[in-house]
């Protein structure tokens, strides 16, 4: 397939009679903690009086060809985890390369901290330093226009708000989020179907709890994983799909006409790339690469799997391109690690043929610019677009307005629990009522 190219994302004019936005005149970076307990960082940017804040989430089932999340290593602290040295970098090297610029300026702010760390992977500066100056910056640029995040986001970059993403609820936890629960697979999520943003969600809250009352009853944990899912000690992941669609006829909705399911394989977890073959423990199965189409086409067929993601490991080309190939035309193939929200592995994709769908999420690359160009050149090419949290969160919601913001199709923000979940699904009720308002 041939790549639409569409190079640099250019800035729309922001509408007249709005102030414009003020020089940046301060900076300040603090270590706080996300959802994990591991400490990350929150910077706040200043335009005069006018100031913004952003703090940046963290993975655990993280993509190799992920940006670097800068961590200090002193083994006193936190275990290594500290984040100080991310800290320096933004209130020193930073700052000094960016202040006096506008706060709009986004592009130019970005590629000001791309050149100064100079690596691919943003490993001299972090990532994470960068990207808390990158989403504060935005913030501070919205709040100077005096606009909402989303709007400003959308008029930056060209987008109308309309319909909001379709929520994907991740329900049970498994994998790397939940290891107590022996499931390979680590994510299994409600696909909610029609109605606007906040009668999905409702849906799929009612689900969950009668999920909750279902796992009890056949005496499992309803002990929550990292995404607010549970996490049950299921026999099989084949058993955890059966629990999801049980719980959704229970709750008097129709599979097919009200739900569909989805899943994060996150594949890359338990691919073994020697043998080329991926070992569903749970299940008792082992595949291989070039075969395991073959059980999601199953899974899809009696379980409505609508959406699959990572459902290959991120190197295993053959795998993604078989999958894509035999399941693309009805399901949803969707990268996360295979693509990172990297535009150079998302057109290596797309000539590829790899998939149709792919997952964004802002600290795999590290500047709201870079992530734009990615999300341009997906919707281009006929990708949809999900745009997603990381299983250790704050309750920074910019990403709430961010997939409001791009037009996102779907947005994946963990089950309707824990406060760094809710903080995202809540935004997005807002932002609901605020563009029905006009
Ligand atoms: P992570 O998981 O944030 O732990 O990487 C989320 C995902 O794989 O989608
Ligand atoms: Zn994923």
């Amino acid at each position: 397939m041939n790549i639409e190219m569409l190079p640099k994302v250019a800035s729309q004019a922001l509408p007249s009679g709005k102030v414009s936005a003020g020089k940046i005149t301060k900076i300040h970076a603090m270590e706080v903690l996300d959802s994990r307990g591991n400490p990350t960082i929150q910077t706040t940017v200043w335009a005069g009086d006018i100031s913004a804040k952003a703090s940046v989430p963290s993975g655990a089932s993280t993509g190799s060809h992920e940006a670097l999340e800068l961590r200090d290593n002193d083994k006193k602290r936190y275990g290594g985890k500290g984040v100080l040295k991310a800290c320096k970098n933004v209130e020193g090297k930073i700052f000094q390369a960016i202040k006096g610029l506008k706060a709009d300026d986004q592009e130019k702010i970005d590629q000001i901290m791309i050149d100064l760390d100079g690596r691919d992977n943003k490993s001299k500066l972090g990532a994470n330093a960068i990207l808390s100056v990158s989403l504060a910056t935005a913030r501070l640029a919205a709040n100077c226009h005096k606009m909402e995040l989303f709007e400003y986001l959308a008029h930056k970059y060209g987008y109308m708000v309309k319909d909001l993403p379709t929520p994907l609820l991740n329900v049970i936890n498994g994998g790397a989020h939940a290891r107590s629960t022996g499931l390979d697979i680590q994510e299994f999520f409600l696909i909610p179907l029609g109605g606007k943003f906040s009668e999905k969600l409702r849906k799929g809250t009612e689900v969950y709890h009668v999920l909750q009352k279902n796992l009890l009853a056949k005496g499992y944990s309803t002990a929550v994983g990292d995404e607010g899912g549970f996490a049950p000690k299921l026999p099989s992941n084949e058993a955890a799909f059966t629990f999801l669609r049980e719980a959704v006829l229970a709750t008097g909705y129709k599979m097919d006409n009200d739900f569909h399911l989805g899943a994060d394989v996150a594949a890359s977890e338990f691919f073994d790339i020697k043998k080329g073959v991926y070992e569903f423990k749970a299940d008792k199965k082992v595949f291989k690469s070039t075969q395991i189409y073959k059980m999601y086409r199953q899974w899809y067929e009696k379980y409505h799997l609508s959406i699959i993601e990572d459902g290959c490991a991120e190197d295993d080309i053959v795998g993604w391109k078989l999958l894509n190939q035999e399941l693309g035309r009805e399901t949803l193939i969707v990268g996360d690690d295979l693509f990172c929200t990297n535009i150079k592995r998302l057109k290596m994709g797309i000539t590829q043929n790899l998939a149709n769908a792919i997952i964004i999420k802002v600290n795999q690359i590290g500047t709201l610019s870079e992530t734009m160009e990615t999300v341009k050149l997906a919707q281009k090419n006929n990708y949809k677009i999900i745009l997603s949290h990381r299983s250790a969160e704050t309750c920074d919601d910019f990403i709430a307005d961010l997939a409001a913001g791009v037009n996102a199709e779907y947005l994946k923000m963990g089950a309707p629990c824990r406060g760094e979940r809710l903080a995202k699904y809540n935004r997005l009720l807002e932002i609901e009522e605020l563009v029905n308002a006009k």
